[in-house]
């Protein structure tokens, strides 16, 4: 059984008064890793004074590089899943999050997080006196189009039950009122909760872009670098998982979550490989307004940790009585 929890923190500044923020200008575990990895090292502890009751291994993956970086695939690329040592059959993660009732545990079988993918698309023309465009061929109309077809696109060629997000988040061009530049840019964010989705999003935002370019007679080149797959839990294993945050937590502290969320999480990578789960724990608050993850504002309330410690140490536990013989 494979327990994770990563480690990295965000490049922002902590902008709370806490006696243990950052120490560090510019960095801020904004994400609650920090806490993640206080859970699995408890549950570290516990299980190992538990060792005799435990049949087979546990593996404690520390993972760090979580923010964008691919640690998890870094790490299964090191051979966590292959090596006879450590691979495990099962994994779990558990990821804080503000806005849930402190000690509560929400999670849903099928997909539970969305692919991330940047999306960047440069449209070269031709540029000119702003005064004069029909000597040029101006890219920031061509650009102004392709924003507002993808929209179109999104909503008339996904399927609404198996949905897709792109938000174009920052477009770049010209220096000044009377030049009209040679190029635009286009950057934003590609979501999606299933690979078919996200093939047939990457599919047709290169179509679009292509077709409104060359319309006008510019081009338009579309770069998309994938980031994390979709987060897929198995069905058993979210249904396990929170039967036992009731039978550990208190009955009703497991949540089935309606639908997934569009955010992005790297242990994707070893859901592709391993059947498991990774629900999200809540760890409201009581004193102060919610703040949401990655907030310069965020904060946890700590004694849910206890909850994730238990959870983390009930499922290792539970997973190594039904791999018992009978
Ligand atoms: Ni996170």
């Amino acid at each position: 059984m494979l327990l994770r929890g990563d480690m990295d923190a965000l490049p922002m500044p902590e902008d709370v008064d806490l006696p243990f923020k950052s120490e560090v200008d510019g960095t801020m575990h904004a994400c609650g890793h920090d806490a993640h990895v206080a859970m699995l090292a408890g549950a570290a502890r516990l299980l190992s004074d538990r060792r005799a009751d435990i049949a087979g291994r546990v593996v404690f993956m520390f993972q760090p590089g979580e923010e964008g970086f691919h640690g998890a695939r870094y790490m299964l690329e090191e051979g966590l899943l292959t090596d006879p040592g450590t691979k495990p059959d099962a994994a779990f993660a558990i990821h804080q999050t503000p806005m849930i009732p402190s000690g509560y545990v929400a999670a849903k079988g099928g997909a539970l997080m969305a692919s991330a993918d940047v999306l960047t698309i440069d449209v070269v023309a031709r540029g000119g006196h702003a005064s004069m465009p029909h000597q040029a061929c101006d890219p920031i109309p061509v650009a102004c189009e392709i924003v507002l077809a993808i929209q179109s696109m999104i909503t008339r060629s996904i399927d609404i039950f198996d949905p897709a997000v792109v938000t174009v988040a920052k477009i770049r061009s010209g220096t000044t009122n009377n030049v009209i530049p040679e190029s635009a840019q286009l950057v934003g964010t590609i979501r999606a909760v299933s690979a078919r989705s996200r093939q047939k999003v990457h599919d047709n935002l290169r179509r679009v872009a292509d077709g409104i370019a060359a319309a006008h007679g510019a081009t338009a080149t579309v770069t998309i670098d994938e980031g994390y797959p979709v987060t897929v839990n198995d069905g058993d294993w979210a249904t396990r998982s929170l039967s036992i945050a009731d039978a550990t937590l208190g009955e009703g502290k497991g949540i089935l979550m309606p639908s997934p969320v569009m955010g992005a999480e790297d242990f994707s990578y070893v859901l592709e490989e391993v059947p498991g789960a990774m629900v999200f724990l809540g760890t409201m608050p009581s004193d102060s307004t919610p703040q949401p993850n990655h907030s310069n504002r965020m904060v946890i309330d700590e004694s849910a940790m206890a909850a994730g410690i238990a959870l983390y140490s009930a499922v290792a536990l539970d997973r190594s009585r039904s791999s018992q013989p009978a």
